[in-house]
């Protein structure tokens, strides 16, 4: 196996490395905001999406992270009216990357932002495996998100075989670089990245706490590769595949770990909302 923190050297030693700022009465905080976003899938009605964020709304209504909800296209409308108020954010699953035209059952980013949808997740690897998603196609979606103004969640992560040849680095940061061809330094404020370890995701089956902040930090460098350490240090990189209530509390202590895609938890209130009260 490469050790991964050999590609990292250098950087903890970088003048703009400083996720945590040491305070004086709560000692060292994480300084990049977090974000929690929930990945519904292909769950819940209209009204089991209303019926699950007015029970989420009190359980984050203090909440220090942002808190996003990934619903359903069929459970935008009621999803936005129920965050009404709050600041809870709604995102979509998936968008197109054209605007209009003949694309039976696609839906474009045109069409999210004129339903004020503030992010939507791409590249999601249930989409890169069932649905045909590559890193060419993933690109595509990325730039017609950003030009309709959304808030980007990109996902990128290696499979089990992938992990086990040692090629895991690789895989991450090619996903990472084509996705962004062509996303300026502007854009990339709206950029999330969400590294989920497609073994990982709803197995059960966790990443360690260091194997998820060394690719998080490897995603980072990639970043300031591609842009500069200012730029990179800014950027919220989520982990994502079976993160839960008992799990996200050390993941998300990693210096590089800034958030969470939920998956399964997501659908539970008191779960979710257990993973968001850790962010802090
Ligand atoms: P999981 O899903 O939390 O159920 O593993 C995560 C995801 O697919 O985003």
């Amino acid at each position: 196996q490469p050790d991964l923190f050999s590609t990292l050297k250098g950087n903890l030693g970088s003048p703009y490395f400083a996720p945590f700022q040491n305070d004086k009465e709560k000692g060292w905080i994480h300084m990049r905001k977090y974000v929690i976003a929930g990945n519904w899938k292909m769950n819940k009605t209209p009204d089991e999406a209303t019926a699950l964020i007015n029970e989420l709304k009190p359980l984050v209504a203090g909440a220090s992270c942002d808190v996003v909800v990934g619903v359903p296209f069929v459970d935008l409308p009621a999803a936005l009216e129920a965050v009404k108020g709050t600041a809870i954010g709604v995102a979509a699953q998936n968008c197109h990357w054209e605007k209009s035209g003949a694309f039976t059952g696609e839906v474009s980013a045109e069409m999210l932002k004129a339903m004020k949808v503030g992010y939507v997740i791409i590249g999601h690897s249930e989409r890169r495996t069932y649905f045909g998603d590559t890193d060419v196609t993933v690109q595509k979606r990325v730039r017609a998100a950003l030009d309709a103004g959304l808030t980007v969640i990109l996902c990128v992560g290696e499979y089990l075989e992938q992990r086990e040849q040692g090629v895991t680095g690789e895989v991450v940061a090619m996903q990472t670089k084509i996705a962004l061809g062509g996303v300026t330094e502007e854009e990339l404020k709206r950029i999330i990245i969400a590294y989920e370890p497609v073994w990982a995701i709803g197995t059960g089956r966790t990443a360690t706490a260091q194997q998820a902040n060394e690719v998080c930090a490897l995603i980072r460098n990639t970043l300031a590769g591609l842009y500069s350490w200012t730029c990179a240090d800014d950027v919220v990189v989520q982990y994502g595949g079976s993160m839960n209530a008992g799990n996200a509390a050390e993941l998300l202590a990693q210096p590089d770990v800034d958030g969470g895609l939920i998956g399964g938890a997501s659908l539970k209130p008191q779960d979710f909302a257990a993973i968001v009260a850790a962010a802090k």
